[in-house]
């Protein structure tokens, strides 16, 4: 299995059947190494979106309408999609549940952040959660876009994660330095630091995140991925 970042918020895992797309953000990210028509050239199998959030639900509704995949989504914010937007296949879930395809399973985790829908001029509202990806023996979690807390320890408790997307751009989430607290909790692998540079309202030096990480985290490593980095697991 092989994951992408594309910058800010958008994952890529690369899986057995095709490529689960994490909070697909491609027009309007500055950092996006990937074009929209390269992305709906691959197998796309589904698009997993943390919150409704114009930078995270991205491009999802034309990929998911062209490429005829699921988009798995809080309950509100699927059906919103689904109603409004014309996605054929969503799947609603809850903070606390979890769905298993094929290749792949995923937990809806909490997240402290805003839930309104922002790509689409409406003003509905749904949680923003994390999410919690299984792949085989490999647990990787996207944190979304989250304030640091406590429950976070939990995770670390009650997941053997594997690699953890963490953001660190402040102003909107952690910061650099509770993101480095958040990774000594969930006590992953690896941490990747996302969320950042995007603006210059979320400017961080992810060098560093990593220093903070060696400081409060040291069975961790942080790994810094740029826009088309790979990791393969
Ligand atoms: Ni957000
Ligand atoms: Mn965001």
């Amino acid at each position: 299995m092989r994951i992408v970042y594309h910058g800010h918020s958008f994952v890529e895992i690369i899986e057995r059947r095709g490529s689960v797309l994490i909070d697909p953000f491609i027009s309007g990210n500055s950092l996006c190494d990937v074009s929209y028509d390269t992305i709906i050239k691959k197998n796309i199998t589904a698009i997993i979106l943390t919150h409704g959030h114009s930078d995270h639900v991205g491009d999802s509704v034309a990929i998911a309408q062209v490429c005829n995949c699921p988009v798995i989504a809080t309950f509100e914010l699927a059906e919103y999609l689904h109603r409004e937007q014309d996605v054929e296949h969503v799947e609603a879930i809850g903070i606390g549940g979890r769905l298993v395809f094929d290749t792949f399973s995923v937990k809806y985790v909490p997240a402290w952040h805003g839930g309104g829908i922002t790509s689409f001029d409406h003003g509905y509202t749904t949680v923003a959660a994390g999410v919690m990806i299984g792949i085989g023996d490999i647990t990787i979690y996207h944190a979304g876009d989250t304030a640091l807390f406590g429950d976070m320890k939990l995770f670390g408790e009650l997941y053997r994660i594997d690699v953890a997307f963490l953001p660190i751009g402040d102003r909107f989430t952690m910061g650099v330095e509770d993101a480095a607290l958040a990774a000594s909790w969930i006590k992953a692998k690896v941490v990747v630091p996302i969320h950042y540079n995007t603006w210059p309202v979320i400017k961080a030096d992810p060098e560093d995140f990593v220093r903070a990480v060696a400081h409060h985290a040291v069975a961790t490593d942080a790994v810094v991925m740029h826009a088309g980095d790979e990791m393969t697991l």
